[in-house]
Parts: structure tokens; C-alpha cells; sequence
């Protein structure tokens, strides 16, 4: 049987990103970069490489810099263009999305109730069939792209609604909504439910659910149907456990890295995985390991 095609990508970007602030109070965290790359760019990447058709964008009315930054702006290009910089006005061109090629909406979530309700936001404006949504601050770096490999294996899981998973420390499982999971098959862990933030000795199992998921139209229904959870807000984990029945769920064990780009623990790490790799970045890299090599302690006689 053919997989019915994922053709909407939901980017839920309104919420508060208070674990960076004072740098989130006029930035949003999605356009916080990597060395020189926002975050969103990775994920609209991402859903690209993936086919999607249409991309929506649930914001807030204060993060228009998204809007801004998503959008081909031909203004900056003409300018950069008369200044000798053709280069990198292709480079902006490529970046930006294409409207010829892609569909562009962007929802207003007005008040932050939680990443269900974001989703829930995205109700009206999806094309027909599965809809994936992308967590634009957990970066995800993975040869083929984390959302193609999951829209590819979407027929094979068996579920109606798939998410992404990796392998944590047993000692981390409390940081995570973890699979109650059933057997594994490949890349795939089929699931009789979720548990949100487990202590590490009553877990059903160590694999983490982490912000990549390709889920059923059904979820919208979900949504609706649901009452606030965790923290009075309207959760996307608590929707899809209430649909699993119905649809069934399966984690998917991507391949590739992740770092979760709302902490900052993980935005440095990415930062430094990124510049390691990058000749330009070198000298710096060697200068700080040098630097943190402890001194030799002389001692008084
Ligand atoms: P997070 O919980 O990581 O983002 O949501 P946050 O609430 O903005 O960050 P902190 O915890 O206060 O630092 C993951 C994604 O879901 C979006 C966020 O913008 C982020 O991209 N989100 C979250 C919404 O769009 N609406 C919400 O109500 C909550």
C-alpha cells in the first residue's frame, strides 16, 4: 500500500523561549543561529529536502522578524547586488522560501497555551493527509534530513502517527516524554503509549521522543478533544496518546545527531560541532583547547 503524501509542514514558533532570555525579549529563539545560520533555516531545509508542499508557520504577533527572515527580500539582494556582493545575494535567495515552489502561511497562535494548541493553530490552513511538524530548536543533523527518512519509513511503521526517537542515557529519561514502547523493528518502535518526564526507575523504556513527528489529520480532533495538561497548557504528547488507540504509534530512531537548541547547554554544543568541522574555524577551536589544557601548579618549597 502507498503511503498517503505529507504534504504540510506545521513549524510551531510562538512560544515564549524563556530559557534565553534577555536574548529572546526582542529575538526570536527559532532565528537564533548556529555560527551564521538561524535555526529556522535548518528547518525549513529540512521540510524542503522532504517535499513538502506547504509550509505553516504558527508565530506570535510580536515575532515578525520570522515572517521577515523566511520571505525572500528582494530589496536587500538589489542592494547587495550594486555593492559587488552578488554571491551572497544568491545565497540569500536560496535560503529564502520560494513561493513559486512552496506555499507559504503564516497563523497567529495570540497567546502561548502550549505546543497542542500551536498545532491546533495549523487546523484550517493543511493540505489533505499526514501532516509532520518540526520543532525548529531541536536541530537535527542527519545526512538525508530526519523529516525525509521518517515521511520515506511513514508506510512501513504500521502507525498512524510517528515520531522521532533517540536512545538517552537512563539517567536523562526524566528530561522526556519516552515511549512506552512494545517491540523494535529496524528504525522502528511501535508503542502502547508515552510517558512525559519519568523517573528513571519507573521508565517503560529509554527512547526519547524529540521534535520531529509526522502525524495523522485525526490529530486535529485530538486536539480538540483534549484538556489542558501539563503546566495548564494544551500538549501535543497528550493527543496523540488519546488518538494512538485509533491510529496507532510508533517512534522512529532516526539516524544522525541532535541537540536541543532551547537549552544552552545544547546550542553551544551545536555551536562547537559545527565549527570543529569547519576549517575557518580552526585556530579558534585549537587556541581554546590549548587554553583550558590546566596550568602546570608550581609549588612553593
Ligand atoms: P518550547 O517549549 O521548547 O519553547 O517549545 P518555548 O516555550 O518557547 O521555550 P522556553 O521553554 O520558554 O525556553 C518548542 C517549540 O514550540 C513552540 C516554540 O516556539 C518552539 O519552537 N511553541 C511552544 C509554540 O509555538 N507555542 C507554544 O505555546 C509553545
Amino acid at each position: 500500500m502507498s503511503a498517503p503524501k505529507v504534504r504540510t509542514a506545521v513549524f510551531p514558533v510562538a512560544g515564549l523561549g524563556t530559557r534565553f532570555l534577555p536574548a529572546t525579549k526582542s529575538t526570536p529563539k527559532e532565528l537564533l543561529p548556529v555560527i551564521d545560520t538561524p535555526l529556522i533555516q535548518f528547518a525549513i531545509d529540512e521540510a524542503r529536502n522532504a517535499g513538502v508542499e506547504r509550509m505553516i508557520f504558527v508565530s506570535h504577533p510580536s515575532k515578525s522578524a520570522i515572517d521577515r527572515y523566511v520571505l525572500d527580500d528582494a530589496d536587500l539582494r538589489r542592494t547587495l547586488r550594486a555593492r559587488g556582493k552578488a554571491g551572497l545575494a544568491d545565497e540569500l535567495y536560496e535560503h529564502a522560501i520560494d513561493e513559486d515552489n512552496h506555499e507559504v502561511v503564516f497563523v497567529m497562535q495570540e497567546e502561548p497555551l502550549g505546543l497542542g494548541h500551536a498545532v491546533l493553530c495549523a487546523k484550517d490552513h493543511v493540505l489533505p493527509g499526514p501532516v509532520a511538524v518540526i520543532l525548529p530548536d531541536d536541530l537535527i543533523l542527519c545526512p538525508k534530513g530526519c523529516l525525509s527518512e521518517m515521511i520515506e519509513g511513514y508506510a512501513s511503521g504500521g502507525a498512524g502517527h510517528l515520531v522521532a526517537t533517540m536512545d538517552v542515557p537512563w539517567e536523562d529519561v526524566g528530561s522526556y516524554g519516552i515511549l512506552d514502547a512494545v517491540s523494535r523493528k529496524g528504525p522502528f518502535v511501535r508503542a502502547r503509549g508515552m510517558v512525559e518526564k519519568p523517573a528513571p526507575d519507573v521508565a517503560p523504556s529509554n527512547h526519547a521522543v524529540v521534535g520531529r513527528y509526522v502525524l495523522d489529520a485525526h490529530i486535529f480532533e485530538a486536539l480538540e478533544r483534549i484538556e489542558p495538561g501539563a503546566g495548564g497548557e494544551l500538549q501535543l504528547t497528550d493527543a496523540i496518546v488519546a488518538d494512538m488507540g485509533a491510529r496507532g504509534l510508533a517512534g522512529f530512531a532516526f539516524s544522525g545527531i541532535r541537540f536541543d537548541c532551547g537549552s544552552k547547554t545544547g546550542m553551544l554544543a551545536a555551536q562547537l560541532h559545527m565549527a570543529k568541522d569547519d576549517p575557518a574555524f580552526n585556530e579558534v577551536i585549537g587556541d581554546l583547547i590549548e587554553s583550558t589544557v590546566p596550568p602546570t601548579v608550581v609549588t612553593a618549597a
